[in-house]
């Protein structure tokens, strides 16, 4: 199984995702800095991924510190500065929340101690994303009707996670029952994780697919050639609002207006109990040169304004089911997600 994230001797070894598909290259990150930096940069993405590789940013962090004089002052800039960098995805902040609560139970048991107890919290916190995507695919499998063919956006898969993915664990698990006959597979402007990731994916594992630009995903599902959508999620509001990246309520829309299910794959660490509704989301604006370029070459006039929200939010009612790894929930999904949060 294809890991993005792995820790060993101190430091964290990553897929530089900027860098596929052209190549597979590994990025060794050494310093929590640097770390925070890769994640700003979307050498890793998606989530889940950047929840774990923060915490892991974490060890990082007091593995750098002799002077346990200065520890609540250093691990409170460590964690403020992890904190910064991608403001949308609820997993970041429910992972530095977790190595938090693990420091405070054991800052005074010293340093080393203190490095290995965080460590594996970051361990954990992984190896539980690995388990939840498993169950999250076994679980929306079922939803997937013979012979199907799924349009997913953006890349929910191995490399936005711990590993196997969340939609593309589903998109996986329908392909092992032998369920699925092939993906549509949208580009994702401005960032095209579809067309760079997804189909990099896909095309390891053998899985069929078609790769087509975002535009056309209303004309297929006219055409009656999309069965089923599913997507990723960066934060699940209380109602069940749903934050994915930029052009998944397009899809939704087109989804409910065509009668096509839409479904979001995520774990229940992507729900925020503390927002609402999608309102109260916080939506990332990235780097004008996102739309105005691809990589290097200019394919808008110089100076021009741009607008370049990062996600969107699908309304509950759009959302046929939130798959999670612990079931499928369905409308109401506010009295679902309320009973996970109080279960
Ligand atoms: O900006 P990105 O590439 O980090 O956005 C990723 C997504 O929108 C994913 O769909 C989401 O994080 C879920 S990944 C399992």
């Amino acid at each position: 199984m294809l890991t993005p994230i792995t820790f060993h001797d101190g430091v964290i070894e990553l897929i530089d995702q900027t860098r596929l598909p052209q190549g597979v290259v590994t990025l060794t990150v050494r310093d929590y800095r640097e770390l925070a930096a890769a994640i700003r940069e979307m050498r890793v993405r998606g989530a889940p991924a950047i929840g774990i590789a923060a915490a892991y940013g974490v060890v990082l962090g007091i593995q750098a510190l002799t002077d346990g004089a200065v520890l609540d002052e250093h691990f409170k800039k460590v964690i403020e500065e992890l904190t910064a960098t991608r403001p949308t995805a609820r997993n970041l902040f429910w992972a530095l929340e977790r190595m938090t609560q693990v420091f405070r139970e054991n800052r005074d048991t010293g340093l080393e101690f203190l490095r290995e107890t965080l460590l594996d919290e970051a361990k954990r916190i992984h190896e539980e994303d690995i388990e939840a995507n498993k169950r999250i695919g076994s679980y929306g499998a079922k939803l997937i009707p013979d012979g199907a063919t799924i349009l997913t956006h953006c890349n929910a898969g191995a490399l936005a996670t711990g590993g196997y993915g969340t939609a593309l664990g589903i998109v996986r698990a329908a392909w092992e029952a032998g369920k699925l006959k092939k993906v549509l597979v949208d580009e994702t402007r401005p960032r095209l994780q579809g067309a760079r990731l997804t189909a990099w994916e896909l095309k390891q594992d053998g899985i069929p697919f078609e790769l087509i630009t975002d535009s056309m995903a209303g004309s297929f599902m006219a055409c009656g050639e999309v069965d089923a959508v599913v997507v990723g999620a960066d934060r699940i509001a209380r109602n069940g609002d749903t934050a994915n990246k930029i052009g998944t309520y397009p899809l939704a829309v087109l989804a409910h207006h065509h009668k096509v299910p839409f479904y979001v794959a995520a774990p229940t660490s992507t729900v925020d109990p503390t927002i609402r509704n999608g309102s109260q989301i916080p939506i990332e604006e990235r780097d004008p040169s996102e739309v105005t370029q691809m990589r290097d070459v200019r394919i808008a006039p110089e100076g021009v304004n741009v607008r370049n929200p990062s996600f969107d939010v699908t309304p509950a009612g759009l959302i046929t089911a939130i798959v999670t790894e612990q079931g499928v929930f369905r409308s109401p999904l506010s009295e679902a997600i309320e009973n996970v949060l109080h279960g």
